[in-house]
């Protein structure tokens, strides 16, 4: 089993700690995106954590199912209205069977790159492909390598440098890892969190996704999609399993 970093002083704070994913303008177009490549199908999130997307989603009338390592985090999905039309299993999303066949699979917000290992990769993209109706669609977000922003040498590249947060990656290029680290002042006291995380470049994905019988069908820059380019940091694909 992977290691849960999501525990309960993180699932408590969830939304306080990064109330931007939640603003409807970055949720409605997920949603969009989503439910319309789902139709009249179900959907399988990986990594539905406390049920930001899925919750929505269902909502809009398309049925999902969760898969969580995190039970702290499933438990806040719990205590949120229409959390009781969501089944979740709880175990990891490389290797844990539902029932079900789905139309749409998505892992978003950069979460493929909790798997720490390539070997854990490829299994969740094969693991995805057993889960799909053929025809079906497998959907990540996920930015894109950050290494052309580090200087010569370097290692560190700083995302949130305000008065009460500081966030930045510690690249181990040789392992293809990169550490994330946040120092947060809350109420006058230091509250730390730091990850490991495995960067993945588009076509390594597109490879892995080739390994499980699946093709690129789109591939965006965001949720809006707008073409993905040499300067877009973060990437929305969707790979078809083919029947
Ligand atoms: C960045 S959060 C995203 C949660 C949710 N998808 C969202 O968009 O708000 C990542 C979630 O994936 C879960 N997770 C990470 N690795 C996992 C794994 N191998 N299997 C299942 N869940 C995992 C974490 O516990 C956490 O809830």
């Amino acid at each position: 089993m992977p290691e849960n970093n999501f525990d309960e002083r993180i699932a408590k704070s969830y939304e306080a700690r990064w109330p931007e994913l939640f603003e409807p303008a970055v949720i409605d177009p997920v949603v969009s995106f989503l439910a319309d490549l789902a139709g009249k199908g179900t959907a399988l999130e990986l990594g539905i954590g406390t049920g930001r997307i899925a919750l929505p989603l269902s909502k809009r009338g398309v049925r999902v199912h969760g898969i969580e390592l995190s039970p702290a985090m499933v438990a806040e999905l719990h205590v949120k209205p229409g959390a009781k039309d969501i089944d979740v299993t709880i175990g990891d999303f490389a290797t844990t069977r539902v029932n079900g066949a789905f139309k749409v699979a998505y892992l978003v917000r950069n979460t493929i790159t909790n798997l720490t290992t390539q070997d854990e990769q490829v299994q969740c993209f094969q693991n995805v492909a057993r889960h799909l109706v053929p025809g079906g669609c497998f959907v990540i977000e996920v930015y894109v390598p950050e290494l052309q922003r580090l200087p010569p040498g370097q290692t560190i590249h700083a995302f949130a440098v305000t008065p009460t947060h500081l966030g930045f990656e510690e690249y181990e290029i040789a392992n293809q890892v990169v550490f994330s680290h946040h120092y947060w002042m809350v109420d006058g006291q230091l509250e730390t969190f730091s990850t490991p995380h495995r960067y993945v470049w588009p076509a390594e994905l597109d490879l892995m996704a080739r390994l499980a019988g699946m093709t690129l069908r789109e591939r965006w820059s965001n949720w809006e999609r707008q073409p993905f380019t040499s300067d877009s940091r973060s990437h929305v694909s969707v790979w078809e399993r083919t029947p």
